[in-house]
């Protein structure tokens, strides 16, 4: 596919803010055709250093709280600064994502690329943790990493090269997330699909000189990307 937005950001200075897969790439796609209405608040959930943040507010105008754990907030709202972005169109919120310290009803929608599997694998986040800040029609857009098809019980050599069992156990196959979000009472779900995007947005991480990217050479460089796959999951709160 062709990522006319994403085009724009592939400078190392953005590329060094990554961390993992591209993740714009991930996000251009999961939002084609998206149901995101124009100007809405919208939660980029697992924000990292903000670079999705960003790519929300400037190349789809949506007023973006960028929420997440590990990153330092002040750090995120300087380089928001720095990208001529106003707190009318980002903020910086230091956010676990299983205790947000929004008010209820709050978000349009929630954007999450390459970070719901590390806090939504329980069965009752949705409808416990997440779903209570979104507004009746709003949407939840995800991207994850999966594996093409789970296999926990005889992980591959390959993807043993660089990841641990317990870190694998972060990435699953289709029928688990459908599995997953199937349990949520409050949403609807839209799509979960298997996403054209892999090659690309590994070949811009792997390039990546950071202690992180040159550890998931090893998997990848064996030809382990062949049980890997990226998901897209669409929910529409009722
Ligand atoms: C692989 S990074 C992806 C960051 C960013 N979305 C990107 O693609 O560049 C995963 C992110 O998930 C966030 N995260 C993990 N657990 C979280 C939680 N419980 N609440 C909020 N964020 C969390 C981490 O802080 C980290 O920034």
């Amino acid at each position: 596919m062709e990522y006319v937005k994403s085009k724009k950001y592939q400078t190392s200075d953005f590329m060094k803010k990554i961390m993992g897969p591209n993740p714009l790439k991930l996000e251009e796609e999961l939002l084609i055709d998206h149901k995101i209405k124009d100007g809405a608040v919208v939660c980029d959930l697992g924000s990292g250093q903000g670079l999705t943040s960003v790519f929300l507010a400037k190349e789809y105008g949506f007023k973006v709280y960028a929420a997440d754990l590990w990153s330092d907030p002040l750090e995120n709202a300087r380089f928001f600064e720095t990208m001529g972005l106003c707190e009318e169109q980002i903020v910086a919120v230091k956010a676990d994502a299983t205790d947000l310290p929004f008010e209820k009803d709050f978000f349009d929608a929630v954007v999450s690329t390459d970070s719901y599997n590390y806090f939504g694998r329980d069965a009752h986040y949705l409808d416990n943790k997440l779903l209570p800040f979104v507004k009746s029609g709003g949407y939840i857009y995800i991207v994850i990493p999966g594996m093409k098809k789970d296999c926990h019980d005889n992980l591959p050599d390959e993807l043993l090269l660089s990841w641990t069992p317990e870190q694998l156990d972060y990435i699953h196959d289709i029928d688990y997330w459908t599995r997953i979000v199937s349990d949520c009472q409050n949403a609807e779900i839209i799509s979960i699909k298997e996403m054209q995007s892999n090659e690309e947005c590994w070949n811009d991480w792997l390039m990546q000189e950071n202690e992180y990217a040159v550890g998931d050479r090893k998997a990848m460089n064996a030809g382990g990307g062949k049980y890997l796959n990226f998901i897209a999951i669409v929910l529409k709160k009722k």
